[in-house]
């Protein structure tokens, strides 16, 4: 069977903010599929990132489609702002979206992809009747908020879960997993049916970056 390469992006989250312009430059130089930009409201989840005017910005230098990952509240009154600024896809939190459906009609009009996060406690069964309207899944592998964290165990249970339903439901939607991925279990995340992995720490505390994006990428899946 021929095999595919893992879609990779990075998350600038664990760049240094000083050096945002060249952490960008060498995203574009990479493998790397996407640029995963984290937006955190510090009400959803307990921490403050960046926002609108930092992916403006970044959206004037970058190559490669912005996945931006809202961990915000009430994320439908600024999804608008969000595709002006240069949003390829916006992730919204399922547990921020009491009218999801509504939610993904908005972002899909404004011509985005759709993505929806699910935390960890959240199961994958949350998204059966929903599926067929997202682009990817982001399955939260850590708990939102922090990059560094340690990828949580049970979530190669959800990964599998995410993997069948999808096939059952015949949708192309593609699982993307956000936490604690590594070049020790890349492999196994991909194994278990994942297509996209995000990575902050993993990628911005290597001495090469653009190596262990290719290494990530590498790890083929059927
Ligand atoms: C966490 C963010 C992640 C984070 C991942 O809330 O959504 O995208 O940057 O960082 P690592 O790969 O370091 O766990
Ligand atoms: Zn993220």
């Amino acid at each position: 069977m021929p095999q595919k390469k893992v879609m990779i992006a990075p998350s600038l989250l664990a760049a240094n903010f000083l050096e945002v312009g060249k952490a960008v430059k060498m995203v574009d130089e990479s493998d790397a599929a996407w640029l995963h930009l984290d937006v955190m409201d510090g009400r959803f989840v307990p921490n403050i990132s960046f926002g609108l005017p930092v992916i403006r910005d970044i959206k004037k230098v970058s190559k490669k489609p912005l996945d931006v990952h809202l961990m915000i509240l009430e994320p439908e009154k600024y999804a608008e702002a969000f595709r002006k600024a240069g949003a390829d896809h916006l992730i919204v939190h399922i547990e921020a979206c009491p009218h999801l459906h509504s939610n993904l009609q908005q972002i899909k009009a404004l011509g985005m992809k759709t993505g929806v996060a699910i935390n960890p406690h959240t199961p994958v069964y949350s998204l059966q009747d929903i599926l067929q309207d997202i682009d990817t899944v982001c399955v939260m592998t850590v708990n939102p908020g922090f990059g560094g964290q340690t990828f949580i165990h049970h979530s190669f249970t959800k990964i599998q879960e995410l993997r069948n339903l999808i096939n059952e439901r015949g949708v192309s939607t593609l699982i993307e997993i956000d936490g604690g991925v590594t070049l020790d279990n890349a492999k196994e995340i991909i194994d278990a049916g994942a297509d996209v992995l995000i990575a902050g720490n993993t990628v911005f505390s290597a001495k090469d970056p653009r190596k262990v994006i290719k290494k990530l990428s590498l790890c083929t899946k059927p």
